[in-house]
């Protein structure tokens, strides 16, 4: 038994598998990341700064915040940064849950939201998903209770990619006012669908977003959330005054400067990539869910083999488990080049 709260002992560690992973022997189609380096101005931004002897100093955020809402297209004060969305989630469940309370987690979804409510020794629900109806939404409405403190919408979900309409979100903001509604919108830029412009009418729509997947910048940890000005206020209260680094911020700048990168990206991945590997799909009977990001959840008859055919290819993809214990894999979608290595490799081993 450690020093630590009971519930915290009887947890496990959330243990992502990145053993191995190397961008020089690998394809890596197996964490929704973008499968290109960062642009050159991004690059030079980052070498510049480091280069002008500045790293022994604590970070000041200047204007990003400003920067981040007029991308976002919300007023500054609805908005604030993170060390990733993950930290944004953590803060959001930290701070309005207490031990007892309930949170809805559709699943199967990102393994942060259960994480956290475990953290606060939360009751968990956990709706299924369906590849033919999309959203739990009738089963999510019959789970909300007085309890309830927080229901997670991950929109796009991952692993399973589902979209989730503003209708529905609505309908859940107004059936759990008592609930924060987190929505993740981690893939937004490929999913181009927002709620943003929400949280001003419904202050318990919370919103979480990151510059790990579309931006290229993971490893630098910088995420934000969109939520009415008196919410942004309270979790400014938790967040620590240093918790972004500042190289994130000399990385973000850079590539706000240089728009255009990251739309054309994003393009060539959803028009030509993913109809690429859909039709292939199609074409091999492999059934797949219908995705509004940068991945695709497919389910060969032999997932083992074809995992095993990609590794020694080169090509990492990741085994993710439906409800009802079919192995499928969650195979993320690069620019054109990179989707028809992938799709050569899939003939040979499907
Ligand atoms: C739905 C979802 N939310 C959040 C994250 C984590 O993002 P970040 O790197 O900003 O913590 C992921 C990462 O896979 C994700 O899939």
């Amino acid at each position: 038994m450690s020093i630590f709260k009971d519930h915290i002992d009887r947890m496990s560690a959330y243990k992502p598998p990145l053993d191995g992973r190397d961008p020089k022997q690998h394809l890596l189609l197996d964490f929704n990341e973008r499968t290109l380096p960062v642009g050159e101005a991004v690059r030079k931004a980052l070498v510049d700064f480091i280069n002008d002897g500045r790293l022994q100093m604590y970070p000041s955020y200047g204007d990003i915040v400003e920067r981040i809402a007029g991308y976002a297209r919300v007023p500054a004060e609805q908005v604030m940064i993170t060390n990733g969305s993950d930290q944004g989630i953590e803060l959001i469940f930290r701070s309005a849950c207490r031990e007892g309370d309930e949170a809805i987690i559709p699943g199967p979804s990102f393994a942060m939201y259960s994480q956290c409510a475990r953290i606060e020794n939360m009751v968990i629900h956990e709706p299924a998903y369906s590849r033919e109806k999309g959203f739990p939404l009738a089963d999510v409405m019959a789970t909300i209770s007085e309890k309830t403190r927080v229901i997670t919408i991950a929109n796009p979900n991952n692993p399973s990619g589902t979209l989730v309409s503003r209708e529905e979100i609505i309908t859940l903001a107004k059936a759990a006012p008592q609930a924060v509604i987190l929505v993740d919108e981690c893939y937004f830029e490929y999913a181009s669908l927002t709620v943003a412009d929400l949280v001003g009418l419904y202050p318990n729509i919370v919103i979480t977003r990151t510059f790990s997947k579309t931006w290229g910048i993971p490893s630098l940890r910088l995420g934000y959330i969109i939520a009415a000005r008196e919410n942004i206020d309270a979790l400014l209260n938790v967040r620590g005054p240093y918790d972004v680094n500042q190289l994130a911020i000399v990385a973000i700048r850079a590539a706000l400067d240089n728009l255009d990168s990251v739309q054309e990206y994003v393009e060539e991945v959803m028009q030509v990539s993913k109809p690429l590997l859909e039709c292939f799909l199609d074409k091999r009977n492999v059934v797949y869910w219908p995705s509004g990001g940068n991945f695709v959840w497919a389910f060969f008859a032999n997932p083992e083999v074809v995992e095993r055919g990609l590794q020694e290819a080169g090509i990492l993809v990741r085994p993710k488990v439906d409800h009802q214990g079919n192995l499928g894999l969650r195979i993320t979608l690069g620019n054109k080049a990179q989707t028809e290595r992938l799709v050569a490799e899939l003939e040979k081993c499907v």
